[in-house]
């Protein structure tokens, strides 16, 4: 065959396949992948869960799919796998993206998948204890996003070890995330007291105890987790449970009264699971002070681990200012894995990443974490116009950041040296900030 008459053929072929349809082809992406968030009383603006709710948007889907803006996952790709990734394959945003430029075609209803069902009721069963935010704190129609945080006071009883909390809100088109702590200082019922609505304003976090008061957290679309067997997160007798809420206001007037299911362990665990953070305190010691305008203000540290230790998650926190985050570990063979990498760092999705195996880590593997921070008026997220000096704060407007390692150590017995290497990595924290200081360097 003559080579044109060749491409001729191949270019008739190419013609003859279909496009993809709704019913066959994009259905079973948005099902999958959007709907948790895109159905009727869930947080997303608007559903996706038939054709017409599709058609309507098409372009759209098209355009933040390919820029990766939705679905909401905010991990680039790293040397570990995480569970319930929310990333589309190429081929599945190549998919949505032919359905459009074919004028997106319905094809055959009856090719059309079930859309999948989504739990009413507790997803992860019955739990052991239930509790409700004692009073409605009223979500505004307008405005810009709330910080409040709740305290829960807890019917009286002994240590506990809890597996999981499953989070219900009563405000599912406003709500958007939600961090738990156990706090048994009692200062957060004060707080919410003191403060003449319900709960208190802010997001400060709550002076922990060593053994780190966090019991996990809720984001919009993403699934309650049980923690593996044998693993629990300590609630220390009389303590309360502080909420801490992030509410995106979302066009009319929401009222928040969240349930919550506990579940906890029989029994204390036979292991410890435990934050390794780097830098330590939120990065209180690590010197954050960014001049206005600064574009490209970089904070490190790193923390070696005295014994091996298994990952099993990974997460950051910073406020507004803050652009790319990442932890990596160099094993002692020298090979460096990225654990995390947050490209675009993104102060409302304050995720959580949970890796599908966990990852052994051994003994003389130095954690490094990396946070740039853009405090110019080029970025978006920047709080003051124009740009301000910011420093390291509690308030929103202040700014922190660490990367935060959950690990159990291999050995439990070796525990201990994990916490006397922290506490070491603190004192000299403390050490380099005087020094600093007395020698007049701002940092
Ligand atoms: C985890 C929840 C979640 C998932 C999953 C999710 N979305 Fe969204 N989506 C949101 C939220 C919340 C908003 C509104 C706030 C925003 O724009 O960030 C939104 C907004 C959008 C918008 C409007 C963007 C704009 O600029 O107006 C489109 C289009 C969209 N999503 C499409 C999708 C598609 C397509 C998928 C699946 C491939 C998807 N979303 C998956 C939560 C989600």
């Amino acid at each position: 065959m003559r080579p044109l008459a060749l491409l001729a053929l191949c270019a008739s072929t190419v013609a003859a396949a279909e496009p993809p349809s709704f019913t066959k082809d994009v259905a079973p992406i948005l099902f999958e992948n959007c709907m948790s968030c895109h159905r009727e009383g869930e947080a997303a603006p608007f559903p996706l869960t038939s054709y017409s709710e599709a058609k309507k948007r098409g372009a759209l889907i098209s355009a933040v799919t390919e820029a990766r803006y939705m679905p909401p996952w905010h991990a680039a790709p790293a040397d570990v796998r995480y569970r319930d990734e929310r990333r589309l394959s190429e081929e599945q945003i190549g998919t949505l993206k032919a359905w459009v430029e074919a004028g997106m075609p319905e094809g055959d209803p009856g090719r059309l998948p079930a859309p999948p069902e989504f739990a009413e009721g507790w997803q992860l069963g019955e739990p052991d204890l239930v509790v409700r935010m004692p009073e409605a704190f009223e979500v505004p129609a307008e405005g810009p996003d709330l910080y409040r945080s709740f305290a829960i006071p807890l019917p009286a009883g002994g240590d506990r070890w809890v597996r999981a909390i499953e989070f219900r809100p009563s405000a599912r088109g406003a709500s958007h995330h939600a961090l738990f702590f156990a706090d048994p200082s009692g200062e957060a019922l004060e707080a919410d007291s003191a403060d003449g609505g319900p709960g208190f304003a802010g997001m400060r976090e709550l002076r922990r105890s060593e053994r780190g008061g966090g019991l996990g957290g809720w984001a919009v679309g993403g699934a309650p987790q049980m923690l593996p067997d044998g693993l629990a997160r300590p609630l220390p007798a009389g303590s309360a449970l502080v909420v801490q809420m992030h509410f995106h206001p979302s066009g009319k007037i929401e009222r928040e009264q969240a349930s919550l299911g506990l579940y906890f362990a029989p029994e204390a665990p036979q292991r410890t699971l435990t934050g390794v953070q780097t830098p330590p305190l939120f990065g209180r010691l690590a010197g954050i002070d960014i001049p206005a305008g600064e574009s490209r203000y970089v904070v490190k540290d790193s923390f070696e681990l005295p014994i091996a230790v298994d990952a099993y998650g990974v997460g950051g926190h910073a406020h507004y200012l803050c652009s790319e985050m990442k932890m990596t570990a160099t094993l002692p063979g020298g090979e460096v894995k990225t654990l995390l990498w947050i490209d675009r760092w993104d102060f409302a999705w304050q995720e959580r990443y949970y890796f599908r195996e966990p990852l052994r880590l051994p003994a003389g593997t130095v954690l490094e974490t990396e946070l740039i921070y853009d405090n110019s008026a080029a970025n978006p997220a920047n709080p003051h116009r124009p740009p301000r000096h910011v420093a390291w704060g509690r308030g929103s407007e202040d700014e922190m950041g660490s990367v935060s390692l959950e690990v159990l150590a291999a050995k439990e017995s070796e525990l201990a040296e994990l916490r006397a290497a922290q506490r070491r990595q603190i004192r000299q924290a403390i050490a380099n900030r005087f020094l600093s200081a007395i020698s007049g360097g701002s940092r």
